[in-house]
């Protein structure tokens, strides 16, 4: 297995960063379920570079499980972020990933994103200036191009490569594609056999199940395997990839709990409201909002089961901790798997990143 820099991971499974979703609690929970890796979700340079208080928030991690610990970092102007990754450093990252894919228009309006893909010699020079800056191994994440008429990946891959880098994954649909469609892994096998084993490629795109994983492996001779969707109220997907089982009812209700808890701990003392409040009354806007927040990851662990469709009517109704604690044992404990459930649709937002 090809190192990542000086790391040498434990195995092939790598939790992809989601906006909203790959902050420390979940990152820490795939950590322990077997995932070798888990990079941030996007962080915006410019707000490291302003030493921004609300994005510094971002960079917390826990320090024991989260190891190496990988920060991924969103910008178009070379020197903010080279000075973004140098901060990221200093709060502990041993990793720098650069974010060039996001394909929101907020983000590739400055250049930065899948707009990287529209300049290879570029988003070769961030490479470069962030390893000189920090001399920390720098990774980067890219679709296969901007559209179908642009679909530059193993220009990208040389460009980066010359420069320095120490993995690449890709998600191989276009800027234009978004979401939608098949993620293309003949990309995936086609930029390994470019590269060989000058880094290492992480595929990454559509992969739900072990069988999924095992083929993109298979098929396209990857080195890593990044799960996004797929490990969505899925966590335990990272310990069946290592041969391990499918979880207990008692085992998912526990650590939604905990997750639901670590998530409340995470996102307290942020300021939810620009009102003159009573900090009583602060501690219960602070809830509220915790508590919408973390819904998506409730409907998501109820996936799947049966009575989820129901579960989620309710999910959306849940206002408080205690509201939610008595909701989670009662459903999980008690819900089977469900056999027939249909495919999952997942929403992609980006907005609690980008504000
Ligand atoms: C909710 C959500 C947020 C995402 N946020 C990021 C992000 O912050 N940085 C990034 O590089 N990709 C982000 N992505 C893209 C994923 O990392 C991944 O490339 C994509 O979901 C395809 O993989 P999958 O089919 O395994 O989900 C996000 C995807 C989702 C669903």
């Amino acid at each position: 297995m090809l190192p990542i820099g000086p790391y040498t991971l434990k195995n092939r499974f790598i939790l992809a960063p989601m906006a909203g979703v790959s902050e420390m609690p979940f990152r820490t929970i795939a950590f322990e379920q077997g995932a070798a890796l888990c990079p941030t979700e996007l962080v915006s340079a410019q707000g490291l570079f302003r030493i921004n208080n609300r994005t510094l928030r971002y960079l917390r991690f826990n320090p024991e499980i989260e190891r190496p610990y990988s920060l991924q970092i969103f910008g178009g102007e070379p020197e903010v972020m080279a000075q973004a990754a140098v901060i990221g450093k200093q709060h502990g990252a041993q990793i720098i990933d650069i974010n060039m894919g996001c394909p929101v228009k907020k983000v590739t309006k400055s250049g930065a994103g899948s707009a990287l893909l529209c300049d290879p010699p570029r988003a070769g020079q961030l490479v470069k200036l962030i390893r000189d800056a920090t001399g920390l191994p720098v990774t980067a994440k890219i679709r296969s191009g901007w559209d179908a008429n642009s679909r530059n990946f193993r220009e990208m891959a040389d460009s980066l490569g010359a420069a320095g880098v120490a993995a690449l994954a890709v998600h191989p649909r276009t800027r234009a594609q978004g979401y939608s469609g098949k993620a293309d892994w003949a990309v995936i096998g086609d930029l390994k056999k470019h590269v060989g084993n000058g880094f290492p490629i992480i595929g990454n795109g559509d992969v739900k199940t072990v069988d999924d994983a095992a083929r993109m492996l298979e098929t396209t001779g990857c080195d890593y395997v990044m799960i996004g969707r797929g490990a969505l109220g899925n966590p335990w997907l990272f310990r069946e990839l290592l041969g391990g089982p499918k979880p207990t009812r008692e085992e998912r209700a526990t650590l939604v709990l905990r997750h639901f808890r670590e998530h409340l701990h995470f996102v307290s003392h942020e300021r939810v409201s620009r009102e003159k409040l009573t900090p009583e009354e602060e501690a219960v806007r602070a809830e509220k909002a915790a508590v919408h927040n973390f819904r998506k990851h409730l409907a998501w662990y109820a996936h799947g089961l049966a009575g989820a469709s129901h579960f989620r009517n309710l999910v959306n109704r849940l206002e408080t901790k205690r509201e939610v604690e008595s909701s989670v044992e009662q459903f999980f404990l008690g819900a089977e798997h469900d056999a027939s459930a249909p495919e999952e649709e997942y929403d992609v937002d980006y907005r609690t990143a980008l504000g």
